[in-house]
């Protein structure tokens, strides 16, 4: 905090009400035309940035709101031009659930920064840096900013020298900030406390934190982290802050400019950007949409060590299989089953592969009985280097006589956009088109189409009416 002896303490926060609350608490639902009257206030707040695309934003554009995600990335651009926007970005898997080749990857991060991005966080759910390397020198070259990203577990390998020691090898890599990613609300304040300093005596660099309020540890975190010298936190607008979202914007902006502490934020912006979203977010409640179980603290993630939207899932496989009164073995099982696959951080598509192994391996009365093949391909080296060595007799199970790849997935790969485009011929009309369409075949192909049917309605109308 702010010494005597010491300049102004200025910590910056990155609004994150259109991507990860937007995608916690309503499952991405929001369409841009609800939100698209609010962006010159939001332009004018101050914020560090606004995070706005990736994650979840493209699928449940072209999968359920009928947007195009791209169109929503260039709106954003022009009614926020002073604002740096954000997207988050899953590596060499992209947005999608797989990982691709690495021209995909490259085009991809060009046409986001063509498009209007300026900030990409890149991280990998294993940590493995093989797999954030090309997005990372593509964006800087593109002249982005890179966030690279530490995905936070706690586990007896993710120890605080490793993350330093991953903060480093980013560092070299090139980017501009170390981003601290506690996707599951788990970090305390005390583990934030040492894992930012250990980060700063290791590298130059700013340093970003992302958690969750999901637990209730949210705010506390914060707090220790701005003690520890954290350069930027995200938060959310306070409506659409706190339980599986971020902490309130105004909340953390008036403690820290009490404190002496700068933000640099315009509170009445704040208080207008948080005005405009109240009733749409007690729509939400009313529609259903809005669970308010997912506003409440849930405090289970922190003595199960699995992430609360995992547990959700737990509870609804289970249901699904009539087997709810084993829902306290699997939960025991969980930590064994990471342990066996050797320690990966719990987030996609870790989380659902290790979720589904707990559940089989209870269900079926006998461990890896079952073995997906998701878990097959992981255990094959197909997602990158796991944290610490799978156990030998569950490879041994997954795998038989066959030997994990040596290199890197992405390199047995073939360049697959020149021949889409050709598939896409009439179809798609612009690169973004093919982008969307290898990242999501099945719903780009139905969104073309929907889009496609509109346009010829519009036109049959047009000429109706002219014909009048
Ligand atoms: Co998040």
């Amino acid at each position: 905090m702010k010494t005597a002896q010491n300049a102004t303490q200025k910590v910056q926060l990155t609004e994150t009400v259109l991507r990860d609350a937007n995608q916690s608490l309503i499952a991405t639902r929001l369409p841009y035309s609800k939100f698209a009257d609010i962006l010159p206030t939001m332009d004018k707040a101050g914020y560090y940035s606004v995070e706005c695309w990736g994650g979840a934003v493209f699928d449940v554009c072209l999968r359920y709101l009928d947007e195009d995600p791209w169109q929503r990335l260039r709106d954003l651009r022009k009614n926020m031009p002073n604002t740096k926007l954000q997207m988050l970005l899953r590596g060499q898997n992209l947005l999608g659930y797989k990982h691709y080749p690495d021209e995909i990857v490259k085009m991809f991060v060009e046409k986001s920064v063509e498009n209007g991005i300026d900030i990409i966080r890149i991280f990998d759910a294993l940590n493995d840096l093989r797999n954030i390397e090309v997005a990372t020198k593509t964006a800087l070259k593109c002249g982005a900013t890179v966030s690279g990203t530490l995905s936070f577990t706690q586990s007896p390998v993710h120890t605080l020298a490793a993350f330093a020691k991953q903060a480093k090898e980013m560092e070299n890599m090139g980017v501009n900030t170390i981003c601290i990613k506690d996707m599951a609300g788990v970090m305390t304040p005390e583990e934030a406390y040492e894992l930012i300093l250990a980060i700063k005596a290791e590298v130059k660099l700013p340093v970003v934190l992302h958690t969750h309020c999901t637990t209730g540890m949210a705010y506390m975190t914060y707090f220790k982290a701005i003690e520890a010298g954290v350069d930027v936190i995200d938060t959310a607008t306070s409506c659409f802050s706190g339980g599986t979202s971020q902490p309130a914007t105004e909340t953390i902006n008036f403690a820290l400019k009490q404190l002496g502490i700068e933000t640099g934020l315009d509170d009445a912006a704040l208080k207008k950007v948080n005005d405009f979203f109240k009733p749409i977010r007690d729509q939400y409640i009313k529609d259903g949409l809005l669970n308010p179980k997912m506003m409440a603290t849930d405090t289970d993630a922190l003595n199960y060590k699995v992430p609360g939207g995992m547990l959700s899932n737990l509870v609804s496989q289970l249901k699904a299989q009539n087997a709810m009164d084993r829902f306290e073995e699997v939960l025991i099982e969980t930590p064994k089953v990471r342990a066996d696959l050797g320690y990966p951080p719990l987030v996609t598509p870790m989380s659902q592969m290790v979720g589904v192994q707990a559940t089989s391996n209870v269900l079926a009365g006998e461990r890896y009985k079952n073995i997906s093949k998701e878990v097959k391909a992981y255990c094959r080296g197909e997602y990158g280097t796991a944290p610490a060595p799978i156990d030998p007799d569950v490879l041994k199970k997954a795998l038989g006589d066959e030997k994990p790849i040596e290199g890197r997935y992405a390199d047995t790969l073939e360049p697959v956009f020149e021949k889409t485009k050709a598939e896409l011929a009439g179809i798609a009309r612009s690169d973004e088109d093919v982008l969307s369409y290898v990242l999501f075949p099945q719903v780009a192909e139905k969104y073309f189409a929907a889009r496609k049917a509109k346009e010829e309605k519009v036109v049959k109308y047009t000429i109706e009416r002219v014909d009048e």
